[in-house]
Parts: C-alpha cells; structure tokens; sequence
C-alpha cells in the first residue's frame, strides 16, 4: 500500500515534471510540456517589489535552515486554526502565516459576511465595486487574523457553462475576468491581506481533478486529469486574467489540482518558471492547492514556494517538504538560493500589503469548530484552550452588509421585461417557488452548503463562508408589502402544484417565481452533480413551475438565481412571463437586494457574464466525464482553442438566447458619435537583457549534521501529524527521510540547468529588470482611444454599461472581443461620454514564433454597443 502510494507519487516526476518523453510508451503521443528551468529568482528592482524585497531581504538574511523551511511548509491538514498555516519562527517573533478561504468572505468564520460571488460581481461591470467588495472582504480576513485570502479565482475562467466552480471566477471573458481579478486584488490589498490568485491553471472542471476524488465514485484513476492547451490558446484566454492579476501586484498564486499538458501543475516547470515567474514577472510566491503536490525536488525547482497544507495526504504526518528540503538542502539536490527565493518570496508578499513582524494580527477564529474553547491542533487533538474570540469584523454599523446589498443589486440583471417591472404598490404578489424562502435546515445547514434547500445565495464548497443571516425575497418583500397596502402569499414548495394553482389563478396575481441551479467543489455531490452539473436545466423541478404558473397567470415574473446560465428555451418567449431576472449568487442580502431592483430603488443595468444558449450542445467544449485513457490521465483537449462562451456563439452563428453583455434597463440609451484618437507611441520593443546570478542571503551558511537537525526536545511539545523541518535520526539522511528511494529519485530526472545560478535571459514578452511586474510594460501603451455618446432617452435615471468590442479581423480570430466598458450614471435626457484605451495588448495576438505579442496587420474593427451583439457604433482602426 505504501509502496503503492510512493510510486504514483514518483511516476509524474518521471514523465512529467521534468517534461521527459516517457518510458511508458503508450504516452508518446499525448500533450507534453516543455521543460523551463532555472527557477526564476526574485528580482531586487520590479517596480512596486523594491521596498517589500528590501524588508524581505534584511529578514530572510537572519534565518536558519530549519526557519526557511518553516515558512515554505505548511503543518499539515488541520494542523492548526485556519486552513492552512506555515510554522512560525519564534526566535525572530514570526507567528505561523494563516492561508484561509475563500474568495467572498471568511470560510467557517462567525460574525463575518458572505459576500455575493465572483460571477455575481462581474455582472456589475463596475470597477469601482469590485474594488469595494474585494476591501471589505480583505477587511474581515484581516480582522480574523489571516494573513493570505485564498482568492480571487480566474482558474476556472468557465471554459463549460456547466464547471462546478465558474461562480466562484468572474467570466469566460478573459477581459472582464482580468480588470475584476485585478480589482478585486487591488481591494483585497489594500485592505492588508495577501491576495492569492487561483487556481493556476486551466483548472475547468471538478470531474477527475483529483485521483482520491475519482476513485470511489468508480473511476479508478492512477492521475489526475491533463488540461491539454497549446500555446496561443493559452496567452490569449487562460493566462490573460492572470497577467492582470499579477500586475496588479497579486502577492500570492496557488497551482491547481489538474495537470496542463500532462504536467501537474504545481511541478510544471514551463507554467510556474515560465509563463509565471519569468514572462509575467512574478515576484510573490506560488503555493499548492490542498494536496496538489506530488514531489519534493522537483516541485521545488519547477517554482513551488510553498506546499499547502504541508502533508502528503491529508493527515499523513509526512511531507514531500519539510524535513525533505531541509535534506535535500544539506544533501546538495536543491541549490540553497532556491529555498533562499521561496522565504524571499513568502516574506516580501508579506511586507508588501503592510504586515510588520511584531505586530502580526492574533488569528481568533478556528476552522475546525465554533467553540471558544478546544484544541489548538485539531488534528492532533491537543492544546486545548481559548480558540475562538467571536471577533464581528462586519465593518462599523453593518456596513458591509449594506455593501453587499447594494452589490448584489448593482450585479442583477434584466433579461426580460414586458412592462412588468418595476413594480408599484402590487395588489397581490403571489410568492412562488421553494428558492424564495429559507432552508429547513438554516442557511448553514449542510456542511460547505453542501445541499440545495430554500433560496440560493452560494453554491458549496470550499469557496463558501458561513452566513451571519440570510435575508430571502420572502422575508424582504414580506415587509415592501405590508408597508405599501399589498396583500402577498407565498407557496415555497415546488410540488403543491393544487395550492400554486388556486393562488396564482386569482384575476390580479403577479406571480413572482423563484427558481435555482447549484453547483460546487467536487468532493461535495449533491443530487448526483458531482461538483460540475449534470444538466443545465433548473433544479427542483423549476422550469415545470414556471410553465405552470404561466399557463394559468398573465404576468408571471421569474427571478433566477444560478452559477451560470440555465435553459430558458421552452418558456422564456411565452407572453405570460413578463419579466426575467437573473440574480446570481446574491449572498446575505438576497432579499433586500431583489427587491430594491423589482420595485425600482435600483434601477437595473447589470450585464449578463455568460451566455445563455439555447440548448447545452450551442456551447461547444464539454466537460470530460468519462475516462479516455485507460487508468492514465484523462485527456481533457481544449481543442475549440479561444472560442468559448460568446466567441463560439459567434464563430458558429449561433444565436443565443441573452447574449453576452446583454441586460436591460428601466429607461432607455441612444448611443451616437464614435470617435478615434490615435495615440503617438513608439514601436514595440521585445525585452533583451539577462537577470542578475542567484543571489543567495547568508550563504553556506548551515551545518551539514544532522544532529543539529534534531527535533530540539524539551523546547516545546512534539505534536502528533505536525510537519516539521526537523529529522527523527541522524543515523543517516536516508533514514530521517523515509522515503524507500532516498538518493535515487528526482535529481537523476533533473535537467542539468534545474540548478543553474547564473544569469538568465529575460522573456521577449515579459518586463525588464526594473519594470512593473505583468509583461513587457510596451504592452500596456495605449494605441488608441475611443469615445462615443451615450444618451438616457427615458424618464428614469439609471447606469449604462456601455462595451467596446474589437474585430482583429483574422481568419482565425473571433469575430469580436471585449477590451473596454464602463458603468456610466445618467439622467434622464442627459449625455455622457465614454471613454476607453486600447491597448497594444489589447489589439496583439500570441505569436508563438516570436513567443511575443504582435499586432497583426488585418484592418481592425472597432464597435461600441450594449452587447456583445447590438454593436452599434462602428469604426475602422487605421
Ligand atoms: C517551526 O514551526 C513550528 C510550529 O510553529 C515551531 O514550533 C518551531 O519552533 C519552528 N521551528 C523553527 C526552527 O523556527
Ligand atoms: C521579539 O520580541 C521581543 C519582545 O517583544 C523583543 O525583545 C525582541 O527584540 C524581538 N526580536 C526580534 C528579532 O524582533
Ligand atoms: C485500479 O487500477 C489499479 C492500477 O492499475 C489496478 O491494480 C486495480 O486492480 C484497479 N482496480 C479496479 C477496481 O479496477
Ligand atoms: C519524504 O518524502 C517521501 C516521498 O517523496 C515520503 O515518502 C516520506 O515520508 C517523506 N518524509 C518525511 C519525513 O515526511
Ligand atoms: C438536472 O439536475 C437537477 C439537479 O440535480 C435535477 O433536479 C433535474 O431534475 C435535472 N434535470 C433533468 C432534465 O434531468
Ligand atoms: C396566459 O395566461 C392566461 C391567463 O391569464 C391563460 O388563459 C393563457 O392560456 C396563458 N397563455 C399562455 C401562452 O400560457
Ligand atoms: C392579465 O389578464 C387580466 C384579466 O384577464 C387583464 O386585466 C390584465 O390586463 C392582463 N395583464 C397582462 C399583463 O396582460
Ligand atoms: C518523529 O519522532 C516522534 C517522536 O519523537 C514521533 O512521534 C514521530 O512520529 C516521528 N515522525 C516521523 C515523521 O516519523
Ligand atoms: C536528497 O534529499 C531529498 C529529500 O529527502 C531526496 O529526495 C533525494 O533523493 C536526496 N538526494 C541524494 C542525492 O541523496
Ligand atoms: C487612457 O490612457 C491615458 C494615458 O495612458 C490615461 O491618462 C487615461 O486615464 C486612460 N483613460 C481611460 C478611460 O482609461
């Protein structure tokens, strides 16, 4: 079993880590990654990392060997209070770093928020939300001691309409996703916590990213499924938000689960040495995902910094780290500017976003239990004490639970309205739907909200946080109606079909149908999704109740709340639904926040992030749930290359239902007077020059005996599981390592240049030694600018989003993509003026030739409009 357990974790070193064509012949004709090594060393010069570096340096120059090690592996699984945490240096006063989900709000947290989602927020197209939202989240991690959020999420960007985890991302748009992934980084940072962009990359689907996932539900796989995407596919879609996110100074990013081109991804050495850490730049640090680890060597030189939780497998007590790199270091395998780089990296991240050493936020919650009193280290059950202060973080007087209110508002969105809507003082409102009410259970019944019972505001898994309260559109429109004179009932349960009929029959009912489609994390099944879903229909029989209830009542009004689309097709165009709405996962304020925008307090101007198709088959790529290489890696092939969501809508012609960017409002716009300015910038030159040599912080600086390495008995309690750098023994290296292949596994498969601390070259594509991290900063001069005039022709004031699209123009481009929008308030009868730059990323293609971005010389098309498919404003680029 043992032995078992060892060689799985060995076989991808072999075949993968190192990128060799594998002995196991059968694999030659499979995707393979090439090898990029060294390991990109931190750069003392990148702009906005100078200072960090400068704290980082002076602090990582005074640690030992064992104290280096600390900080780059985590205790192990319920090691301690958060999800993961890192040991502690006690002799520089440096308490264990505290990594804690999730990207809206404080997984298993008390008197904290839960935020609206990712996707949600993306829906408001709005900048300056986003910034918002990501600070008060960054606030509350910040208040409960954490020191890296495990958020923002732009893996998976939503490749399938159906990927359990699209809801916690922003958007298949990799424009959109990038200016949310960099604000929402931007907030979160501000607010004094590390930001950690994830999952990284090409993470698109819950089904076989995990062996000990797959395995009991009968899929007997040695490996984890293999994102297989080439190149250009890879820049242009899935590394597009991550450019944005690293730019915006992200400080951490953690690897995912899958393997990209049948590499995993937290030891490929082309994604984290190359696309990461030299053509973006990167100075903060790269941690696993929770078990994504799967060699110690080797995962070290391909650019891992930190393993998460620290242990093999869950509770294991062993470590491919921890006492594992403290041997590799003293055995000479890994060069000790390695080790050296990843503290830097963990520490410089660290100052960065305003943490002092001595002055390090108490961690007062626990993730294991809501008990004031219990064990420090779960796992181990021991240390019992005072582990939870019940610390409200919710900002002064409710604040953020305003913000999110106002958040979930400004991210809904108006898919229909037949004169419905808003609503004024109804006569009757009859309340529809089991969506529209609480759970049985309570909000936080199932463990993760691992199940779908009463109104949908998250979908489950890790990405979750606990609710403080969830206000339902029962509750919320429950008082609107008795402060306006309407009388309001309410059937919550799908199936009293006699009872929906008798209420929704009576001659002034407006039917308010509440419906719902969940999805998750994959280790959590709920009704036979596992993770991913299995249909894109609504749950609970949901479009049944909206045919039914629209058979019998001419003004029946459906608020959707979904991780995505759902299909609308048999009743959207049915005269007798009056209106749509799209709700997203609304988070806290669900009810307060519909009913601010069905009674018109908020007057709706959300975009839709994704599009909603007719039929699944419309969407092109497909998840992979069946197995397709024997028990080898699933071979899931991006073959559609870019064109995902509305870029294969377009390419195929397919007409959707609600196209991307589409949403409506309470009044109306005109859009007039596109203009171009081009802008004077020289011509783009690729980045030449070499990186400095490895620099190292105290060199050789360490005994090479092993008894120096000795858990230091009496110093303080040994804890049972706990990963520490120490060795057991000194009788051999071998032996402390217990590992059965000591001396004979990851170095015979390293390249020769694994190790190398001389200068490197820099990436044509990527900055140079004292530019922002993010690329070639070329890429971001604005080429041209264009401006349009946008005019509320209604009676109402309300927000436009207006969008720029561009046409490349190529055979093998989309025939348009996103590069600009604003949210812009308007009066009535008032005309503003929209702006936004073009950048020279924003008109390049990946050259894979060149490995650089290049502006192609097809005439280019510009187009201002609501929607991805109403462009009506157009203009040539010259
Ligand atoms: C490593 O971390 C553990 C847990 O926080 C701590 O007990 C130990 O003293 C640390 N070791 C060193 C060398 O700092
Ligand atoms: C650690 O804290 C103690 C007590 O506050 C202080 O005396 C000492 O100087 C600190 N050590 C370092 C390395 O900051
Ligand atoms: C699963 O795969 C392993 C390794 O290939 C094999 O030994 C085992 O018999 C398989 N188990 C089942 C239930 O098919
Ligand atoms: C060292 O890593 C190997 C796997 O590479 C593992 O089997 C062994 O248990 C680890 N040693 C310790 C002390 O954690
Ligand atoms: C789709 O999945 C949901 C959730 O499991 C289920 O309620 C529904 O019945 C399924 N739809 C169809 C058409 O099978
Ligand atoms: C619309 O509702 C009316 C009742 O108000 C009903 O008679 C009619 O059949 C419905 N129409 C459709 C298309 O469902
Ligand atoms: C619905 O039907 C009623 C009675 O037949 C009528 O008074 C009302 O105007 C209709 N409403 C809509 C929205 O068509
Ligand atoms: C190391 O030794 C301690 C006892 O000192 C023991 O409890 C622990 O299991 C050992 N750890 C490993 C990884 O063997
Ligand atoms: C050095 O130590 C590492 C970690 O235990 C081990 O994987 C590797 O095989 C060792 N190499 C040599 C040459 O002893
Ligand atoms: C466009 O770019 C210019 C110059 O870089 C900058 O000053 C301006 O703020 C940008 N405008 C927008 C709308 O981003």
């Amino acid at each position: 079993m043992k032995l078992r357990t060892t060689l799985c974790f060995l076989l991808p070193i072999v075949k993968s880590a190192l990128s060799y064509k594998t002995q196991l012949h059968q694999r030659d004709d499979l995707a393979s990654s090439p090898p990029y090594y060294p390991s990109p060393w931190m750069n003392p010069k990148a702009l906005g990392w100078e200072e960090a570096y400068k704290q980082a340096k002076d602090f990582v120059s005074q640690l030992t060997l064992p104290e280096k090690v600390n900080l780059t592996t985590g205790t192990g699984w319920q090691g301690e209070q958060c999800v993961g945490q890192v040991g502690s240096i006690p002799r520089m006063n440096l308490s264990a770093l505290c990594m804690q989900d999730s990207p809206l709000g404080v997984r298993f947290g008390d008197y904290s928020s839960a935020f609206s989602s990712g996707q949600t927020i993306a829906a408001s197209f709005d900048r300056d939300l986003m910034r918002r939202r990501g600070e008060a989240i960054g606030a509350e991690h910040r208040g409960k001691g954490v020191t890296v959020m495990l958020g923002p999420v732009a893996g998976p960007i939503g490749r399938t309409p159906d990927g359990g985890r699209n809801w916690e991302g922003f958007s298949p748009d990799p424009w959109l996703t990038g200016e949310a992934i960099a604000h929402t980084i931007v907030g979160v940072q501000n607010a004094g916590v590390v930001a950690c962009a994830k999952h990284y990359i090409a993470n698109e689907q819950e089904h076989f990213r995990q062996v000990g996932e797959s395995q009991p539900r009968g899929y007997n796989i040695t490996e984890s499924m293999s994102s297989n995407i080439d190149d250009k596919t890879m820049h242009e879609l899935y590394l597009w938000p991550f450019a944005d996110a690293v730019r915006a100074g992200v400080g951490s990013v953690m690897c995912s689960y899958n393997q990209v081109n049948n590499s995993y991804a937290c030891q490929n050495s082309k994604l984290l040495n190359g696309l990461l850490k030299s053509e973006l730049g990167f100075q903060g640090f790269v941690m696993s995902d929770w078990q994504a680890q799967h060699t110690g060597v080797a995962s070290a030189v391909a650019g891992l910094d930190m393993s998460m939780p620290g242990d093999t497998e869950f509770s294991s007590g062993k470590s491919f780290w921890g006492t594992n790199l403290t041997l590799a270091v003293l055995n000479g395998t890994l060069p000790e500017y390695r080790l050296d780089d990843m503290a830097m990296r963990i520490m410089a991240a660290f100052f960065k976003v305003g943490f002092k050493v001595n002055e390090q936020p108490k961690i007062n919650f626990d993730s294991w239990t809501l008990d004031t009193f219990g064990p420090l280290y779960y796992s181990a059950n021991e240390g019992h004490q005072q582990i939870n202060w019940h610390v409200d973080v919710r900002g002064e007087n409710g604040e953020h639970g305003k913000l999110i209110r106002e958040s979930a508002a400004k991210s809904t969105v108006l898919l229909k309205n037949e004169g419905a809507l808003p609503l004024k003082k109804p006569k009757f409102l009859a309340v529809i739907g089991e969506d529209a009410g609480p759970s049985g259970w309570g909000p936080n019944g199932c463990d993760d909200r691992g199940c779908n019972a009463g109104t949908l505001a998250m979908g489950w898994g890790s990405g979750t946080a606990n609710f403080p309260y969830l206000i339902t559109p029962l509750d919320a429109l429950n008082f609107r109606a008795a402060d306006d004179g309407t009388r309001v009932e309410a059937v919550l349960n799908n199936s009293a079909t006699t009872q929906i009929e008798k209420l929704v029959a009576q001659e002034s009912a407006t039917a308010l149908v509440f419906v719902n489609a969940n999805s998750g994390e994959g280790y959590i099944d709920v009704d036979g999704n596992e993770g991913d879903r299995k249909n894109l229909t609504l749950w609970a029989n949901g479009d049944e109740l909206i045919k039914n209830v629209s058979s019998i009542c001419n003004n029946t009004i459906v608020i959707i709340h979904s991780v995505g689309p759902t299909l609308v097709t048999d009743w959207y165009n049915s005269p007798n639904v009056t209106a749509i709405l799209w709700a997203g996962l609304p988070g806290e304020e669900s009810g307060r926040s519909i009913v601010d925008v069905l009674y018109g307090d908020v007057n709706p101007a959300a975009r839709t992030p994704f599009t909603w198709g007719g039929k699944q088959e419309d969407y092109g790529a497909e998840i992979l749930s069946e197995l397709n290489n024997g028990e080898g890696a699933p071979q899931l092939e991006f073959s559609e290359g870019v064109f995902i969501d509305y870029r294969y809508f377009d390419k195929k012609n397919i007409t959707p239902i609600y196209e991307f960017g589409f949403g409506l409002s309470y009044t109306t716009f005109e859009y007039s007077d596109i203009a171009i300015e081009k802008q004077e910038v020289g011509n783009y030159t690729p980045t030449t020059g070499e990186t400095a040599e490895a620099p190292t912080f105290n060199p050789g600086n360490f005994s090479t005996d092993l008894a120096d390495y000795l858990f230091p008995n009496g110093s303080f309690p040994y804890i049972s599981r706990y990963i520490y750098p120490y060795v057991n023994t000194t009788a051999s290296a071998a032996e402390a390592s217990q590992d059965p292949f000591y001396g004979s596994t990851a170095e015979e498969f390293l390249p020769s240049n694994a190790i190398a601390s001389s200068p490197q070259p820099l990436e044509p594509a990527g900055p140079g030694l004292s530019d922002e991290p993010g690329g070639n900063p070329q890429l971001w001069d604005v080429l041209y600018t264009v401006s349009a005039k946008i005019t509320n022709t209604g009676d109402l004031k309300g927000d436009e989003v207006p969008q720029l699209y561009v046409s490349f123009g190529g055979p093998d481009d989309p025939p348009v993509v996103l590069r600009g929008f604003d949210r812009l308030a308007v009066e009535p009868g008032q005309t503003v003026e929209f702006r936004a730059n073009l950048t020279r990323r924003d008109l390049s293609n990946w050259d894979t030739e060149s490995q650089n971005w290049v502006v192609r010389d097809h005439v280019k098309t510009v187009y201002v409009g609501p929607s991805s498919r109403k462009l009506t404003l157009k203009a040539t680029l010259d």
